[in-house]
């Protein structure tokens, strides 16, 4: 095998979320947000898990930063909470919470390693819950002075606005598995616009106060395929894509919606797609599956799925996923804001958590990045998801996307041997 070589300015990251990592949902001074509700009512989610106890990052966030040095990682991607920051989305800022962020932020900047801000990983206060949420449009307008909170706050250069749009209208708004629930497909689009709104809204205000910052959504993107070659596959891949990829890529980039995929124009006012156009500094492109469509739209297996259903293990589909946002909307530098997978990790009596399939599947899609940035897509940097173990939404913490085991009962940490691989591919460079 020639060897695969990545530059020395590469970004080599991880990422976590909120609501995922930081357990501590009741102290000092934090809201309720729709996960808190969501995850409190029976049946939502896998085990009656809930936020607690996370991977308590709140309380040990400085040996999390210490781990990551260990590592080497050079950037580390994290959510705001933001129900810490607002507690009831409005108003004046709860001095505590936006205290912990900065501290997290400093500790990273004195070790060393980049901290980029995502505002919003799905925990919306459940005070804007209450008032309709995404589906009214004031909450766009809460995102932007919240967001206005954080960049005064927080000395960073990196931000993102919204995580995933597309998983909050699929999973919270058309099939339900995610907060808050609704099960509605004309609702789901409602709350689509004011997402992008939203996403706008805050692009303008860091543009506005802090130029030479940079911020962008993150958007998951399914690269979609027929399942066989009749003209039926196709035109079903075709379809499928307008949903997955440029009902959020199309607005962001050129102000427009693909029309088959939003069907609802009642709540676009005048100006909005100007809002939502605003420019992107930095795409956070998010990348697990494939889709393969059969004529039927159906979605067809291909490639070896392990503990989370949904996740084909397909690294081509990162490598055509990167050049068609290159060909489609050329010049925009790339992040890619996660990309990683469950296995079945479990302590072995060495000690250690050796997780082989993780490194198999990171290999993989690295290598695959590395073919996408030789043909031409400009991807500054790599975070893998996750740091840690975690709380996976409705599966609890019964998945495990950590390259760190987490020992929830004890909260230690145990870096698996894909965190040590890893480790070895940032100091030299060289994916082996
Ligand atoms: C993404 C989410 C992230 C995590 C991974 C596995 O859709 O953004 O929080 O749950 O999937």
């Amino acid at each position: 095998m020639t060897s695969v070589r990545f530059p020395r300015d590469f970004v080599w990251g991880a990422a976590t979320s909120a609501f995922q990592v930081e357990g501590a949902t009741k102290e000092d001074g934090r809201g309720v947000s729709v996960w808190d509700t969501f995850a409190a009512t029976p049946g939502n989610v896998r085990d009656g898990d809930t936020g607690d106890p996370g991977a308590d990052q709140y309380h040990r966030f400085e040996q999390d930063i210490e781990l990551m040095r260990e590592l080497g990682l050079e950037s580390y991607r994290f959510s705001v909470a933001w129900p810490r920051v607002q507690p009831t989305g409005a108003g004046r800022p709860n001095l505590r919470g936006l205290d912990y962020y900065k501290r997290l932020v400093d500790g990273l900047v004195g070790a060393g390693i980049r901290p980029m801000v995502t505002l919003f990983h799905w925990d919306l206060p459940q005070a804007l819950q209450d008032e309709g949420g995404w589906e009214n449009r004031e909450t766009a307008y809460r995102f932007a002075e919240y967001a206005e909170i954080m960049y005064d706050a927080l000395h960073v250069r990196d931000w993102l606005t919204i995580n995933e749009p597309k998983t909050v209208v699929d999973c919270g708004y058309r099939t339900g598995i995610h907060a808050p629930g609704v099960r509605d497909d004309d609702r789901a689009l409602v709350a689509c616009h004011h997402l992008l709104l939203a996403h706008g809204l805050a692009s303008r205000v860091l543009h506005d106060r802090h130029p030479g910052r940079r911020i962008g959504p993150a958007l998951n993107l399914h690269p979609t395929y027929p399942a066989d070659d009749s003209p039926e596959a196709k035109e079903a891949a075709r379809r499928q894509d307008a949903r997955e990829n440029r009902l959020y890529l199309e607005p962001v980039f050129n102000g427009t919606y693909p029309e088959e995929a939003m069907t609802r124009h009642d709540m676009i006012m005048d100006g909005d797609m100007e809002i939502i156009s605003e420019k992107v500094d930095v795409l956070g492109v998010q990348y697990y599956t494939p889709l393969f469509i059969d004529a039927e739209q159906r979605r067809v297996v291909r490639h070896p799925v392990r503990v989370a259903g949904w996740l084909e293990d397909y690294p081509d589909g990162l490598h055509d996923v990167l050049l068609r946002v290159t060909r489609d909307h050329p010049g925009v530098p790339i992040v890619i804001t996660e990309n990683g997978l469950a296995t079945d990790d479990a302590v072995s009596p060495d000690g250690g958590v050796h997780d082989e399939d993780r490194i198999d599947y990171l290999r993989g899609h690295i290598g695959a990045m590395h073919r996408a940035v030789k043909a031409g897509a400009k991807v500054e940097g790599y975070h893998v998801w996750s740091l840690l173990d975690n709380f996976e939404w409705a599966e609890g913490y019964s998945q495990r996307f950590g390259i760190v085991y987490v020992d929830y009962a004890t909260q230690k940490r145990i870096p698996k041997d894909s965190a040590l691989w890893y480790r070895d591919l940032i100091e030299t460079g060289e994916l082996r």
